[in-house]
């Protein structure tokens, strides 16, 4: 039976494709599901691929992360930089944590320099693009 990722994105990410495209490009969030569906194929994973602009939503998918899932993906969006719920939450899961990002936060505005979920993460994925999500995969399969 093969494992399944859960795949998570924040605020603002359904926007995808039109949202500032000259810092996050032109794919959609559905081109980037594909793309991590195509990822997790070569490594005969399964993708549970969600977004919610809702702090309280993402915290309840990362605590059913707790069973059934082999590692999470997570690019929490704007809530990297500002929710200690999200830290909170992902601290009580115990399998691998990948934080993704499509943009370099760190080359950005200040108040994007802090990052809580990057302290929880085994690996970080920023910068990339869109690819990155493939890249946070192949991770997820390494680490499993
Ligand atoms: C982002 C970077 C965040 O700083 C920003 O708030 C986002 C997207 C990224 O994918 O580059 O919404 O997580």
């Amino acid at each position: 039976m093969s494992k399944r990722i859960l795949i998570l994105n924040g605020p603002n990410l359904n926007l995808l494709g039109t949202r500032e495209p000259d810092i996050y490009g032109t794919d959609t969030l559905a081109d980037i599901h594909a793309l991590c569906r195509k990822a997790a194929a070569e490594f005969n994973l399964e993708v549970d691929f969600r977004q919610s602009n809702h702090e309280g939503v993402l915290i309840d998918w990362v605590q059913e992360a707790r069973t059934g899932y082999a590692a999470l993906i997570i690019n929490p969006a704007a809530y990297t930089h500002t929710s200690i719920a999200l830290h909170d939450a992902l601290k009580t899961i115990s399998i691998p944590v990948i934080e993704v990002h499509i943009s370099d936060p760190a080359q950005r505005e200040k108040f994007r320099q802090t990052s809580y979920v990057g302290m929880i993460a085994a690996e970080t994925v920023s910068g990339r693009g869109a690819a990155g999500y493939a890249e946070a995969v192949a991770i997820a399969a390494k680490l499993i």
